[in-house]
């Protein structure tokens, strides 16, 4: 299996007090879009600028693609592309002017740049507004422009650090459209952070959520979910005077961790409602008890993060430490 990114009980410590990360583990597969879930504070952005050499760690390893991000810094520097939280082209000229200074600071070759300019605006969907002043562009046109230059040098991985923060829905699927058909071209690989669970339920291939600079779960979003063991099955019935004995009944399934009944709504808490249904709807039959609806729930995203992270972070993290990092967020 070729690791894009590995990373090893990795540290960082602020002003020798402040643990930001403390001791985290993660291996991500190339050519996967990976997915940084946490809370404010938990330590993404740290993480990332690890791994992006600009911040060196307390103790631990980083590698990427088997390069340390320490000994290794400028031949990692080579192979990845970063898109900061904060705004990172210049707003007073224009989409093309920027893509221009870029490409001249990672010093590609004069013959080639309009060319590889071009494609890039093409890529992200800009070049109708290549040649007006950014100021006029949109958050999520700001976004694709980021993400432009950040792929003029071809990365192998990507790090995008809260990509679609501030951007609506439809700006953030546009900029999902553009990294994933990235993605397929050119197998890149996707590192970003996130503290919106949908997003990273709909975009990603792998999450982890970390919180308080430690990995709390690790896996695709489908087993994240799973992990959470309870879905719920409702039941709309034709005779309300569901009884004691049937409720009893249900409850003594063995895999039914919940019953609750109100009105002509029966709702029975299971593992895994696919292998339940037939069980549960045997004992209504049985009974005589008819069945109008049958419907499922099953957990999302933001079950599995309140399960792992919300309740933690919620509980601690001094006011002051929020405020800190509203400030730097503010800043940018
Ligand atoms: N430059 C810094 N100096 C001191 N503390 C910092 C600094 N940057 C981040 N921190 C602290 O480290 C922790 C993780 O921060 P950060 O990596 O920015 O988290 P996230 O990106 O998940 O919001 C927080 O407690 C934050 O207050
Ligand atoms: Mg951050």
């Amino acid at each position: 299996m070729a690791f894009a990114i590995e990373i090893k009980q990795l540290v960082k410590i602020y002003d020798n007090r402040v643990r930001a990360l403390d001791g985290i583990d993660l291996e991500i597969k190339a050519g996967d879009i990976f997915a940084l879930l946490g809370p404010n504070g938990a330590g993404k952005t740290t993480l990332m600028r690890i791994l992006t050499t600009q911040l060196k760690p307390a103790s631990g390893e980083a590698y990427i693609f088997g390069m340390d991000v320490v000994k290794k810094d400028s031949q990692v520097r080579k192979v990845i592309g970063y898109v900061p939280q904060e705004m990172s082209v210049w707003t007073d000229i224009t989409g093309f002017e920027n893509l221009l200074i870029y490409a001249k600071i990672y010093g590609l070759p004069q013959k080639s740049m309009k060319k590889v300019i071009s494609e890039a605006l093409e890529s992200m969907g800009l070049s109708a507004v290549s040649n007006n002043l950014v100021k006029t562009y949109s958050g999520g046109m700001i976004r694709r422009l980021e993400i432009a230059c950040a792929m003029l040098i071809k990365p192998r991985v990507l790090f995008l650090d809260e990509p679609t923060i501030g951007l609506d829905p439809s700006a953030r699927k546009a900029v999902w459209e553009k990294l994933s058909a990235f993605k397929k071209e050119y197998g890149i690989t996707i590192f970003f952070s996130t503290h919106n669970m949908e997003e990273a339920d709909l975009y990603s291939d792998e999450i982890a959520i970390i919180d308080r600079g430690r990995t709390v779960k690790f896996g695709t979003p489908l087993e994240l979910k799973r992990s959470i063991r309870r879905e719920v099955i409702r039941f709309g019935l034709k005779n309300h005077d569901i009884g004691e004995e049937v409720l009893g009944r249900i409850r003594g399934l063995g895999f039914v961790s919940g019953v609750a009944v109100s009105n002509s709504v029966l709702d029975v808490i299971v593992e895994d409602a696919e292998t339940a249904l037939p069980d549960v709807m045997e004992v209504l039959r049985n009974k005589g008890i008819s069945i109008l609806r049958v419907s499922t729930t099953r957990p999302t995203l933001d079950d599995v993060f309140l399960k792992y992270a919300g309740a933690i972070s919620t509980a601690t993290g001094s006011i002051k430490e929020i405020r800190q990092t509203r400030e730097r967020e503010r800043k940018g």
